[in-house]
């Protein structure tokens, strides 16, 4: 038997050996056309490679750039002609006819929008987020694009700053799941034309930026760094990301693109990178401002030192590598390295061998249904239902006239959110379109908006929109932030709704009708009040094209919502940064603390708790990270270790019983949180280890299985080595992470 079983062993090996000779032999082949190429380059051309220019539409002096091998990679032209055209010249009419790299930010869907990526995030759905990177690459990719700006990684635990966004949220863990998961979906496999470069971005820290503005500088010390911030791009560059950005912000006084301890020692050295590194957009020459360059030289040649590969919009690397090289400050065998890692992702997606695109084709992948039905899911998934009190999902055959009102009913440029340059409104389905196409004949639609934006004062229109409640079964009100309230260098102070919308709320509530708030937004708001006097909250981000059809859908019941918050939602503005994953403190909150309208008039004592909370706001979020309701009710057994004691390399198996406990089939996402209680240094008083989707019919039971292994539970401590750290854990599954009963285990040595 045992002969059998090696022969066997040995055939199933033979094509896995045969998979690994043939990408060998691949590399090899890739790496030999390279040195060829770069034994022919002059100077001039391998500084051309190094320069990223952005372009819309034919200019003749970019043209004229990439005839002379001036530049290697262009951004923001999309006419798949135009695209086809600048190739053409690069391979056709350079001296070396090396093709151009094609680049835009589709970092949340092309001409069909996805929502956001922290709304993406919020599906708890990697799998589905991966499909949709896919489905986004096919239709991209058709154009000649074929490199895009993400995945954007960068934990954010500051709703004021305007790309959290952009961001998959406050946890590590999960950023790092949603990161790897487009990686795969953008890229797919390499040798198609479908394949899409991945670009893991902001390297880094950036999400924390001080204050929450945005381009701030950040204070990351280099133990936070290693278990907070950094693990989601080594996830991606893992993963097989090609290519990364590095960001604007200086941390600890080292602006991203001046890092060569992070680009180097930790990119190159310890992760294995052999992809390539770009600037942000002019992030080079902003060394500058920093205070970190005295000029375009200097930025050059620091930028070049620490290790980025391409420039993107400084022109620092082509006005004066040259001469740098020439004055022996930057070694040209550092330019031959970065023009190889150039090279090889030109190579790897095959752009040598399959430089152009069919201009016919590139419109009829453009809106398919396979994309328009994921980017349907997406957003059904990532809705978060935050209260409901029984007016959800809407009885049909009770309502006879519903008021659809607020300035985010009918708004398909806004709905679809930040960086959405190339979605056409004209292919939204707004919730207005949504309800009267699905609600037909037997339900009158009235559509009163109240405000014509989010961010305006109309006291008459908010008078009429009080008037049609009164005339109304239900309200659904729309409302919100515009797509341009978020994003880049879109950073509020306040994170409460704008304009008059609050006050449009308020005269809602007063007609008596039940009032359903359906919420757009590209950050975590705080909704204190409308959490007090609306019936029903459905926080759907920016749901992207088919945002309508998901929120008519989720209204009616003919979906569940099943979305979990990827951020904490503060009560007040003064709250954040606030995230769940936060250390104890030596005086954690207790729950009986004095607020502020319970100090006595005549209170003389110093000490009113001795807790670290906020006498305005108390210490808890409205809602915490993980959190979300369904239209039924899960219930969770004791989670069961099949041991008390691990040791480093064992996998712990925690079993637990989920059961839907309510009349509707519904998704809940069951969510494994791990705290290790003494560390070499303080550790957070959770931390997100798994999650799962399960979908239960009403009474229906599972059995579930979390496998952990022991080894996700090492940290860098005092000693910044990174490790699992003996001593006494405590772990929960739950539906989010302020909830559940929690069990210990211990790691022994
Ligand atoms: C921007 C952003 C970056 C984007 C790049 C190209 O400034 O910071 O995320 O990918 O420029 O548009």
């Amino acid at each position: 038997m045992k002969r059998i079983r090696n022969t066997i062993l040995s055939c199933l090996a033979l094509p896995a050996l045969a998979f690994m000779a043939v990408s060998c032999g691949q590399e090899d082949e890739t790496e030999a056309r390279i040195d060829e190429l770069l034994s022919q380059m002059t100077l001039r051309e391998k500084i051309g490679q190094m320069n990223q220019l952005s372009v819309s539409g034919f200019s003749q002096k970019v043209a004229d750039d990439i005839r002379r091998g001036a530049t290697g990679s262009i951004l923001n032209e999309t006419d798949p002609a135009v695209i086809n055209e600048y190739q053409r010249i690069a391979v056709e009419e350079s001296r070396l006819g090396i093709p151009l790299l094609v680049a835009r930010d589709v970092i949340h869907g092309y001409r069909t929008v996805f929502p956001i990526p922290l709304g993406m995030a919020a599906t708890f759905d990697p799998e589905l987020v991966e499909r949709g990177a896919r489905l986004t690459a096919e239709e991209v990719t058709a154009s000649g694009i074929r490199w895009t700006f993400s995945p954007m990684l960068d934990v954010s635990r500051d709703a004021r700053w305007g790309r959290i966004a952009e961001s998959s949220g406050e946890d590590t863990y999960l950023n790092a799941v949603m990161g790897a998961a487009m990686v795969r979906g953008y890229q797919g496999d390499l040798s198609d034309s479908t394949s899409l470069a991945a670009c893991a971005k902001h390297f880094v820290g950036y999400g924390a930026a001080e204050s929450g503005r945005d381009y701030n500088s950040t204070w990351i010390p280099p133990r936070a760094m290693r278990n907070v911030y950094l693990p989601p791009f080594e996830t991606a560059v893992k993963a097989g990301a090609l290519t990364l950005m590095t960001s604007f912000n200086d941390n600890d006084g080292v602006p991203g693109t001046g890092n060569a301890e992070l680009l180097k020692d930790v990119l190159r050295g310890e992760w294995g990178f052999d992809g390539f590194v770009v600037t942000d957009w002019a992030s080079a020459a902003e060394m500058i401002p920093h205070g970190f360059a005295s000029d375009g030289r200097h930025a050059a040649s620091l930028a070049m030192n620490a290790g980025v590969d391409m420039d993107m919009m400084s022109n620092v690397y082509s006005a004066y590598l040259e001469d740098l090289v020439k004055r022996g400050e930057v070694k040209e065998s550092d330019i031959d390295s970065a023009v190889r890692n150039i090279l090889r992702v030109k190579f790897r997606l095959g752009l040598f061998d399959n430089p152009y695109v069919d201009v016919g084709k590139a419109l009829e992948v453009q809106y398919n249904d396979s994309v328009m039905t994921a980017a349907y899911r997406t957003a059904l998934e990532s809705a978060v239902l935050l209260k409901n009190n029984g007016v959800l999902p809407l009885d049909r055959s009770k309502i006879r006239r519903v008021l659809v009102t607020g300035p985010m009913a009918d708004a398909p440029h806004d709905q679809m959110g930040t960086w959405t340059f190339d979605g056409q409104k004209e292919h939204t389905i707004t919730p207005l379109d949504a309800i009267r196409e699905s609600w037909g004949d037997d339900v009158e639609v009235i559509y009163e908006p109240g405000l014509s934006y989010c961010r305006e004062f109309n006291s008459r229109g908010v008078a009429r929109a009080a008037e049609a409640a009164r005339r109304a079964d239900v309200i659904l009100a729309f409302m919100g932030e515009e797509a341009i309230m978020s994003g880049e260098a879109h950073c509020l102070a306040d994170i409460t709704l704008k304009g008059g919308q609050r006050e449009m709320i308020e005269a809602l509530a007063a007609s008596g009708k039940p009032l359903v708030l359906n919420i757009m937004a590209g950050r975590p708001l705080v909704l204190d009040m409308e959490s007090e006097i609306a019936d029903a909250i459905l926080f759907s981000f920016h749901p992207g094209t088919m945002g309508g059809p998901a929120i008519a859908d989720l209204l009616s019941g003919k979906a569940s919502p099943s979305g979990r918050l990827p951020s904490t939602f503060p009560a007040a503005s003064g709250q954040v940064p606030c995230y769940y994953s936060h250390n104890n403190t030596g005086r954690p909150f207790r729950g009986d603390e004095t607020m502020l309208y319970d100090i006595p008039l005549e209170a003389a004592q110093t000490s009113l708790g001795n807790t670290s909370y906020m006498l305005d706001a108390g210490f808890n979020p409205l809602y915490p990270f993980g959190y979300g309701l369904t239209y039924s009710a899960f219930e969770y057994s004791l989670p069961t270790l099949d041991r008390q004691e691990y040791s480093d390399g064992d996998v712990i198996r925690v079993s637990f019983t989920l059961t839907n406990k309510g009349k509707a089939e519904a998704t809940e996402v069951a969510q494994l949180y791990v705290r290790d209680l003494v560390g070499s240094v303080t550790r957070p008083v959770k931390e997100l280890k798994g999650f799962r989707r399960v979908t239960l019919a009403p009474g229906e039971s599972s059995e579930q299985v979390f496998e952990l292994p022991v080894s996700e539970l090492a940290f860098v401590g005092l000693d910044m080595k990174k490790k699992v750290e003996p001593g006494e854990f405590s772990l929960w599954v739950a539906g989010d992470s302020a909830s559940g009963e929690s069990v210990n285990f211990r790691v022994i040595r």
